[in-house]
């Protein structure tokens, strides 16, 4: 008997023990948990580590605050608006978990910035790092495909007509791009068929992938090993190293601790904006994308004509091929920043590119009256539609949709009998009313279900002139189309 058994058996030890003993020799859970917190950083703990681990964290508030929304969100041009403005004016505390995730949006954008400049000024790529590096910008495109299809769900003017300009930019791609903005549409409008797309791939695809390359991401770190500082040899740091655990965690932890502060704050005192429900009709609706995707934006307007082609496929796909095999180009071990001024300049005239690209839209939208003026007015719609109460969506195409699923089998039953006895013909689908016949929706405030009954089968004056029939069914039918009429509220 080893001693492992002993321990798992042995009476003396507390309840505690002698569990953990018992989980670990089935999963092997505590030397996971050792290998990971012993795993050595290489001259030690620092604050430049710690982004890795608050991108994890973002995520996972993403996942949380994401699973809350998609409890009431429904994928539908016809209720996506209502659901959101639902969450937000509602559900309890449903707008400070909207705007904790639309937040989180924004604070996974930075953080992942912070993350990648820290990786490539501390030549941290270097060594055998290459496959850890093309997984990390495979992360990075798919942090900013959720945010292009996040953006689109709450289906408000902003984000109707901000994915209208992200989709028709797909369509510049020659020869395929009309067949891709169809593609992602899901036709050549937007509507039903778009939601549901991004919806789909916002909600499962998207993270599927992002789970599955995190945890490649991790391991592949795991395996190469921390580069350390900038001093070290990629490939066998030589410094005197310290464990993960406690100092590097700790400090991880600030950074979460900092982040659940900041948003926490920012989500209880100033709510994320919904504005009026999308309408395509709108012909003066000035679009802006989150400030993330402005310097594309700015970059799309100079593109035109034939030259679009260059701008929209060609210098973006040599700039990501170009970052995807940085480690290859760059072979050499050298690490320290100061020596590496062609790696150092390439990295300043992208980011202030970036930067100048995102200001000069900023200014451009300053610059402009009328476009200034229309962006105040798209911003005080907003504000007021923030302001007032919530209302159901009344509209005829939503109350039929609605009485579709009724959940009594009574009623169930009575709408099809509705149908059948042409009801609808003169009172609309779901009663809710045509020039011919008056809506039906609350009858049952009006009679109780025995008058009503009677009603039906007597018709007043009035009905006959309308030239309604009167009703003449067996009992049984009758019940169920009485339980259908006192179900349309
Ligand atoms: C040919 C058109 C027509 C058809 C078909 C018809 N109705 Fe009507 N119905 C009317 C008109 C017109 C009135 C309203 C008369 C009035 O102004 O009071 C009416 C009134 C009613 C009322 C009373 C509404 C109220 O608020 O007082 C009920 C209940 C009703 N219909 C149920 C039905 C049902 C159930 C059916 C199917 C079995 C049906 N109707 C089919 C034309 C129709």
């Amino acid at each position: 008997m080893n001693s492992t058994d002993r321990n798992e058996d042995d009476p003396s030890r507390t309840p505690q023990t002698r569990f953990r003993v018992w989980l670990d020799r089935r999963t092997g859970l505590d030397s996971l948990l050792r290998t990971a917190l012993d795993e050595p950083v290489p001259g030690g703990a620092r604050f430049a580590y710690i982004f890795g681990s608050g991108l994890l964290f973002i995520f996972l508030s993403q996942v949380i605050t994401g699973v809350f929304l998609a409890l009431y969100y429904v994928p539908s041009a016809d209720h996506a608006h209502t659901t959101v403005a639902y969450i937000s004016k509602v559900v309890t505390a449903g707008s400070f978990l909207r705007s904790l995730h639309s937040y989180g949006a924004s604070a996974m954008v930075i953080v992942l910035l912070l993350h990648l400049s820290q990786t490539y000024i501390y030549g941290a790529y270097k060594g055998r790092r290459e496959l850890l590096w093309i997984s990390g910008c495979a992360l990075f495109g798919l942090v900013m495909a959720m945010a292009f299809t996040g953006y689109l769900l709450p289906w408000d003017q902003r984000a109707y007509f901000a994915t209208a300009v992200g989709t028709n930019a797909i369509g510049e791609v020659p020869f395929i791009g009309g067949m891709l903005t169809r593609l992602v549409r899901g036709g050549t409008e937007m509507g039903t068929l778009t939601i549901s797309r991004f919806f789909v791939a916002h909600v499962f695809l998207i993270p599927a992938c992002i789970f599955a390359l995190v945890a490649s991401h991790i391991f592949l770190f795991r395996s190469a090993g921390a580069a350390g500082p900038i001093t070290e040899n990629p490939y066998k740091p030589t410094a005197k190293s310290e464990p993960f655990y406690p100092r590097q965690v700790l400090m991880d932890l600030s950074l979460t601790g900092l982040l659940l502060v900041g948003l926490g704050v920012l989500a209880f005192f100033i709510a994320a904006p919904l504005g009026p429900a999308a309408d395509p009709a709108n012909a003066q609706y000035v679009p802006r994308p989150d400030w993330y995707y402005l310097p594309i934006f700015q970059w799309l307007k100079y593109w035109h004509g034939a030259a679009s082609a260059i701008g929209v496929l060609v210098i973006p796909t040599i700039l990501a091929l170009a970052v995807i095999a940085l480690p290859f180009l760059d072979r050499s071990i050298e690490r320290r920043p100061w020596k590496r001024p062609g790696a150092m300049g390439a990295f300043a005239f992208i980011m202030f590119g970036l930067v100048g690209l995102g200001l000069r839209s900023e200014y451009q939208d300053h610059h402009d009256p009328a476009v200034a003026q229309q962006l105040g007015r798209q911003k005080a719609e907003e504000d007021e539609y923030m302001r007032k109460p919530f209302e159901p969506d009344l509209s005829a195409a939503s109350l039929a949709a609605a009485n579709v699923n009724l959940a009594d089998p009574l009623a169930a039953k009575g709408k099809t009998i509705f149908e059948a006895q042409s009801c609808n013909a003169c009172h609309g689908d779901g009663g809710i009313g045509t020039a011919a016949a008056p809506a039906l929706v609350a009858i049952s405030a009006k009679f109780p279900s025995d008058q009503l009954t009677n009603l039906l089968q007597h018709p007043t004056a009035k009905m006959t002139a309308g030239a309604m029939p009167a009703v003449d069914l067996p009992t049984g039918d009758m019940k169920a189309l009485i339980a259908y009429l006192e179900s349309l509220k």
